[in-house]
């Protein structure tokens, strides 16, 4: 009976969802009725009791949207009406919003203009849908909806120092970022790879960084990284002026999405090092890409950029960085070790955590807030500071428990993760994160109670584009994601589906597509890794092994009894089915209890050469029927090829015919310091 009931239910889901209406993030509460509101001629004019500059912006804003109605100046003679107030008491939030549709007409209330400006992007989506479904453009479904985000921080980041990404780009971007709701822009604006912001202070930081002589980051990097001067032959690169940031910020300030400004200090500095290379501990241009914090004038140069900053950026948060600052140094660095000594800092950690303090007061005495990186909580976090939880979700909570402001963005949010097979896709950080995972993911954790769940403002989709050189591939990667993000950000989660949210993002995708934005598509997605999509059964399953050197304690998966649980890893080696060893052969002893007749013994290994996981450099299978005298049954070397950039997964095994009882799966590290070996089964057959 069930077997028939499930298959009947998903059938029936998908009518239902094929007939609900069609809006992403999806709103709290959406009563549709069938039928449409469809006036003579269209859905053509619209009244507004708005005033002063809300009104001409939002107006101006409507001219340009694709419902682009008159406006009259009587309600009565209006097909819509945009109006201040009406909403439920408990609807609070200024981006809350209420919309009625009856057959005579639309009306959309808030307390605020954020609440029209997002009732306008639902009425955008909901513009030509009805129930039952298929209609004209400009006639609108007969709904009532009660709407305003989980969250207040759902956001978008981008890093245009990697490669970069020019105004149009990213006006284009924050066009489509008001439809999903997203009302941050976090830009990431400078990195070792290039400096884009305008200084007028420091001049250099422009003329002679924001260039390099190789497009593509790796071939910058395996030139030897060095930067050239905008009229260099093949220079790349660019930055914005300060006139183009005011642009921006303006421009994003109409779609109600605040930017924030990253100046990520002191590491990833080698733009800064280069252009004033008295501000790196040696004194010398292109050494290592750290700020010495002994030195007084780099507390006076970054406050000095962050004047000018302030004045372009009118938010209250700046981020500085701090993530993954070489430390070692200020170790070696007589001034950095002055100041340690003179302070009372044991730990080079404390060192950064002193600078960030200081660059917190300076914050605060601006009347802006400091928001960084979760590194900038070792070595102890400044009293006010907003902690951004990148290397997982641990970061946050701890951040949240001791009372700090958190957003969230761990690997679920790093959209330069491949969305399908990744030894396919176009090449990015190199993970797995499908729309699946990242729709999944809940950026308030369980852990959390509801006073620390408050701290929790909300999450964003981070783009990293080390290896997203172009405007079309950087889009491939954004979209549809980045309308998970949406969701998961503006959307309780039991108002959250998957199953619908898949079908909406099915047709999100032909939306973008025919709006001329490059989104990956989703239709064709190949899915994960057929070896995950389900339980193998073979002679080992349940037979845990005994290891010669245990796994590592930082890539457990379900213990030491993952590779015999029939359990097959995904193409995210984070996601608790891989195995990993550091720097250690895998050696597993598995005793089948008594003589078995054997046919096929084989493990699957992955290779990230950007995480240094490596196939293994040489897998031996041997034998045994009392435990002690082996019999080999296979030795394979390997040659890794440690410049193998592409993601891989390598079965390595035996085939024949034999009988044992135990079984010893050898599978030799690749002999770099620091390397990983991950697998996530042994199979005997
Ligand atoms: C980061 O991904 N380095 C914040
Ligand atoms: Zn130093």
């Amino acid at each position: 009976m069930k077997r028939l009931i499930l298959p009947l239910l998903a059938a029936l889901s998908i009518v239902l969802y094929a007939q609900e209406l069609r809006v992403i993030p999806y709103p709290q509460y959406m009563q549709a009725d069938e039928g449409m509101y469809a006036p003579e001629g269209g859905v053509q004019t619209l009244y507004t009791d708005l005033k002063g500059s809300d009104r001409k912006e939002l107006l101006d804003y409507i001219a340009t949207t694709s419902l682009p109605l008159k406006v009259v100046k009587k309600q009565s003679k209006a097909h819509v009406r945009l109006l201040l107030d009406g909403l439920d008491p408990s609807f609070t939030q200024p981006e809350a919003y209420r919309i009625e549709i009856t057959p005579q007409g639309a009306d959309l209330y808030a307390c605020d203009v954020r609440g029209l400006f997002y009732g306008w992007q639902t009425l955008l989506q909901l513009d030509g849908q009805s129930l039952p479904a298929g209609t004209g453009e400009h006639s609108l479904p007969l709904v009532k909806i009660f709407d305003q985000p989980r969250l207040q921080w759902r956001g978008w980041h981008m890093d245009v120092s990697r490669h970069f990404f020019d105004k149009e780009f990213i006006k284009k971007q924050l066009r489509m970022m008001a439809r999903y709701k997203i009302n941050r822009f976090h830009w990431h604006l400078n990195d070792n790879e290039g400096w884009r912001l305008q200084i007028r202070q420091y001049p250099r930081l422009t003329d002679s960084t924001a260039y390099r002589p190789q497009r593509l980051w790796e071939d910058w990097g395996n030139a030897g990284r060095r930067f050239c001067s905008a009229k260099a032959a093949n220079a790349y690169g660019g930055f914005f002026t300060q006139n183009d940031i005011r642009d921006i910020v303006e421009y994003a300030r109409k779609l109600h999405i605040e930017v924030v400004p990253e100046i990520d200090v002191p590491g990833h500095s080698r733009a800064i090092t280069a252009a004033y290379p008295n501000l790196s501990c040696t004194g010398r241009a292109y050494e290592n890409d750290v700020l010495c914090l002994g030195n007084e004038e780099t507390f006076t140069f970054v406050t000095n950029i962050l004047t000018e900053v302030i004045e372009l950026f009118p938010y209250e948060y700046l981020h500085i960085g701090g993530d993954e600052a070489d430390r070692s140094h200020w170790a070696r660095c007589p001034k950095c070790q002055t100041v340690m000594q003179r302070e009372g800092l044991h730990e080079v950690s404390e060192l950064q955590s002193w600078f960030t303090r200081r660059l917190e007061d300076w914050l605060t005495a601006h009347g802006r807030k400091l928001l960084g990186w979760d590194e900038i909580m070792e070595g102890g976090l400044s009293p006010r500071a907003t902690v951004m939880s990148w290397r997982g979700v641990q970061s946050g909570i701890e951040a949240a428990r001791d009372g700090h402001d958190v957003v969230m963005v761990p690997w679920q949010c790093y959209l330069d993760n491949a969305q399908d097979d990744p030894t396919t896709e176009p090449r990015g950080v190199g993970g797995y994160v499908p729309l699946r995972t990242t729709y999944a993911f809940n950026p308030v954790p369980d852990a959390l109670n509801e006073t620390q769940s408050t701290h929790i403002l909300g999450l964003q989709g981070n783009v990293w584009t080390e290896r997203i050189a172009t405007n079309s591939h950087a889009e491939y990667m954004i979209y549809p994601r980045i309308c998970a993000i949406a969701e998961n950000g503006w959307t309780w989660p039991e108002n959250k589906s998957w199953e619908r949210f898949y079908t909406f993002a099915l047709d999100e995708v032909d939306y973008l597509h025919a709006q001329g934005y490059n989104a990956f598509n989703l239709a064709a997605e190949k899915g994960d890794r057929e070896e995950a999509q389900g339980m193998i059964e073979h002679l080992a399953l349940g037979h845990t092994p005994v290891y010669t050197h245990q796994p590592s304690p930082k890539y457990p998966a379900h213990g030491v009894g993952t590779l015999t649980d029939g359990e097959r890893g995904s193409y995210n080696y984070q996601e608790g089915q891989w195995l990993g060893f550091e720097n250690e052969d895998l050696e597993a002893t598995i005793d089948l209890d008594s003589l078995r007749d054997l046919h096929e013994i084989y493990a699957d290994f992955m290779q990230r050469a950007d995480q240094w996981i490596w196939l293994p450099s040489a897998v031996i299978i041997s034998a045994s029927n009392d435990g002690e005298n082996w019999q080999i049954l296979s030795n394979e070397p390997w040659q890794v090829d440690y410049d193998d950039p592409t993601i891989r997964f390598q079965r390595f095994g035996w085939q024949g015919t034999t009988t044992a009882r135990y079984i010893r799966f050898t599978a030799k590290a690749s002999g770099r310091t620091g390397g990983w070996l991950f697998t996530d089964e042994i199979v005997i057959k």
